[in-house]
């Protein structure tokens, strides 16, 4: 039993493998937050919390009497659900109006529930899983007539607590929140770091590590879509954890929409977390009987530091979110965009998959431009039937082709976009969200459709379920190309208008839901222009996205390794592209071009027609390697060697089998030197008492005629401890030439 109630002292203790979470109800009824860190035992920790006066913070009526002495004040509570004016003047989880326009609430404690298996949000992703014990706790604020029942998801083994919170209105006039947390976590003791990843177009979650200060730190999106610029994922570690040591907390919403993470130290010094859907542009209207569903958040805390947090929200994420049975595997792609873009026909397409073919790809996508009247990105969407200029005959006759090289096919869709030349626009403007009275705001020439909308969500299910049943197809690529401005339905009151942001991610999960469970074999892959929607949410419906528009390796690098701090290699999608780059116009060694997309589910998006003959032989062998190599690297433990922010002159990453049977050392040198220091690599996931054979060494575009030449297959065949890897590490040759790359594979021979 993961969750425990000790009625004598009214406290919950939830215990994982790793750290323990305790709450217990105050004399009032509060739900107090008592601890969340290493684990220890069940007895209560009510004692950090000594009264005192806190000055101009306010008691409770019952505490502040003429005839009672002493403070107690909810402004220095740790409160697990507390809400605006009533006395708490930091950031509240809650804040809510009642029909007289009064604003306040108080959640006291009702009842709890334990339960076997995890709980569910209605019509929003949750995780899953029978190794799960779920508590629920009802609050109730008894003048409004309204309930919160705060879950509390426990994974014991994989040291990962979920948390959300449902509000019910059980009073007989609407109430109106203004702001609906899913969660609220004090931490009342410690200095914090707060790392986040911020980024823009083509260059997303860059990683960012700060200390907080007696201030307020927020990180959130109001682009209705998580954003390139703040993702979602938020660590606060101890000011001296590292990759290896120290206290670190993750906090995830699993939300795709306009989310908020508040981050608070107060004047006591104590740290808040609040987080959930933002706040600004919010109101939602709950009527009397109705409920609201506030998004999951995923808590995991280690002491063992960064590299283990992220190695168990990989774990998590892949198996207890990702809820997509399709899956790339080790089956690699090729997309025609960048080598085609607009400018296409079935020719085109038939030869860069003819070639693939022949190279060992499996799967062939159709990226943007097949429908509609898309010849550019001025027009069509919202268009979904074939461009017969283009594809001479449709669709089928080409998919039939590819089928027939051995190759699946897929291909790419926009379903919440319309072109203002558009059939669907014309017949439905009112399906886009568009301001009254005002000429619309365009981004990339679209507009947004009403995913609030049930129509709009029927029509597009039937679209893409016509297009799917009528065709082979194996994979979709779903992308969404701009942020939402406008933001107006023209189907509700506007007293609800407060509602649009929320419901139109609910109607891209409803979509989402019904095709993904409709046509199970086919493998979703998530897109925003590139990696602009990258979040729990969306994972659990797709299994991977597409990480970025910056397919140059060497940015790459710092965006994978961004991503990585939360989200799992197997759903970072990652392509080799031409070079000179298209986005940096920088060249970077095909081979490095390689390692580097191997780190993620790996493919190609390029014109394999005009690669030279020693090229094609190059992509044949990586792909056969990358084939070899894809159950260590899409399922094995990820560990970051290096940070590329701090600028070393070489960038490192390892994955290890969860077995220590294998591992595969990768480095890129980023920035060659004169006269190289020794690049040392200390392995990591090894057993130390076991004896590791060197399978296979690949130094790639490095400088001929150098020291490193012949080294590699000197390398290979030779034999080392774990011990000696992990302890004692290996040196590199020096390495010359424009951003060469090795890859060292490793397997256990023996002990
Ligand atoms: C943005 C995506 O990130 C690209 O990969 C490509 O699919 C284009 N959209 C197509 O319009």
């Amino acid at each position: 039993m993961s969750i425990r109630f000790d009625e004598k002292t009214s406290t919950f203790t939830l215990h994982t493998r790793a750290s323990s979470y305790q709450m217990q109800l105050d004399p009032m009824g509060h739900l107090l937050h008592l601890y969340y860190g290493r684990k220890i035992g069940d007895a209560s920790n009510f004692h950090l919390y000594p009264m005192a006066d806190h000055g101009f913070s306010p008691d409770f009526y019952a505490y502040a009497g003429p005839s009672v002495r002493g403070s107690y004040s909810p402004d220095v509570l740790p409160q697990e659900y507390s809400a605006a004016n009533r006395g708490d003047f930091r950031v509240t989880a809650a804040d809510i109006v009642s029909a007289e326009g009064a604003r306040g609430a108080e959640f006291l404690f009702d009842t709890y529930r334990i339960q076997p298996g995890a709980y569910t949000l209605e019509g929003l992703p949750a995780a899953f899983g029978d190794d799960c014990e779920t508590l629920s706790v009802d609050l109730r604020d008894p003048v409004l007539g309204l309930r919160v029942r705060l879950f509390y998801g426990v994974y014991e083994a994989r040291d990962v607590i979920t948390r959300a919170a449902v509000l019910f209105n059980e009073s007989d006039r609407r109430l109106t929140l203004e702001k609906a947390a899913s969660a609220c976590l004090d931490l009342p003791f410690g200095k914090w770091d707060m790392i986040q990843f911020h980024g823009r177009h083509a260059m997303e979650r860059q990683m960012e590590r700060s200390h907080l200060g007696r201030d307020i730190r927020r990180v959130g999106s109001l682009r209705g879509a998580s954003s390139h610029h703040h993702n979602p994922f938020v660590i606060l570690c101890e000011r001296d954890a590292g990759e290896e040591y120290g206290s670190c907390y993750g906090v995830m919403p699993v939300y795709s929409g306009n989310h908020c993470t508040d981050i608070e130290t107060d004047f006591n010094g104590s740290t808040r977390v609040v987080t959930g859907i933002h706040p600004d542009g919010f109101c939602w209207q709950l009527e009397p009987g109705a409920q609201f569903a506030a998004p999951q958040i995923l808590f995991c805390c280690t002491h063992e530091g960064l590299g283990e947090l992220s190695r168990k929200y990989h774990r998590f994420i892949r198996e207890r979110l990702c809820r997509c049975t399709a899956s790339q595997t080790s089956e690699v792609l090729i997309n025609n965009w960048e080598a085609t873009y607009f400018n296409f026909d079935q020719d085109k397409i038939y030869a860069i998959a003819q070639k693939a073919a022949s190279l060992g790809v499996g799967l062939m996508v159709l990226d943007d431009g097949w429908f509609g009247k898309r010849d550019n990105d001025q027009s069509g969407l919202g268009d979904w039937f074939v461009n017969t200029d283009k594809l001479k005959g449709g669709l089928a006759p080409l998919i039939e082709k590819i089928h027939a090289l051995g190759m699946k096919f897929g291909i790419w869709i926009e379903p919440e976009m319309v072109s203002e030349d558009s059939d669907l626009y014309r017949a439905h403007p009112d399906w886009a969200l568009t301001l009254p009275g005002r000429t619309p705001i365009l981004g990339r020439s679209q507009l947004v459709l009403d995913m609030s909308r049930p129509e709009v969500v029927d029509y597009l299910t039937d679209c893409f379920t016509r297009l799917l049943s009528e065709n082979r197809i194996e994979y979709i690529k779903w992308d969404m190309n701009r942020n939402m401005a406008d933001v107006y339905s023209h189907a509700l009151p506007p007293e609800r208008q407060g509602e649009v942001f929320h419901r139109y991610i609910l109607g891209v999960y409803a979509l989402l839901d019904r095709l993904t469970s409709r046509f199970p074999h086919v493998l979703f892959e998530g897109c925003a222009g590139g990696g602009g929607r990258f979040d729990a949410g969306m994972l659990a419906y797709v299994p991977q996205f597409w990480c970025s528009d910056n397919t140059d390796a060497i940015e790459r690098l710092s965006i994978q390794y961004g991503t990585s701090f939360g989200y799992p290699v197997s759903a970072m999608g990652a392509h080799v592209s031409a070079c000179p780059n298209h986005q940096t116009g920088r060249t970077v060694p095909l081979g490095t071009r390689g390692v580097v997309a191997m780190s993620g589910t790996f493919g190609y998006e390029l014109d394999l027609n005009k690669l030279s003959r020693k090229e094609l032989s190059l992509v044949k062998k990586q792909i056969a390697r990358y084939q070899s190599y894809a159950p260590l690297i899409r399922t094995g433990d990820y560990y970051r060697l290096t940070n590329p922010a701090e600028a070393d002159f070489w960038h490192g990453w390892q994955f290890a089998a969860p077995d220590a049977s294998e591992a595969l050392m990768n480095v890129v040198v980023v920035h060659p030197q004169g006269n190289p220091q020794p690049l040392h690599l200390e392995w990591k996931g090894l057993d130390p008492d076991a004896v590791y054979k060197v399978v296979r060494c690949e130094l790639q575009g490095a400088h001929p005629g150098l020291p490193a030449d012949g080294w590699a297959k000197e390398c290979a065949g030779k034999t080392f401890t774990g011990a000696q890897l992990m302890y004692a590490g290996q040196t590199l040759p020096q390495l010359f030439g424009d951003y060469p790359s090795v890859q060292i594979l490793i397997r256990k021979t023996g002990k």
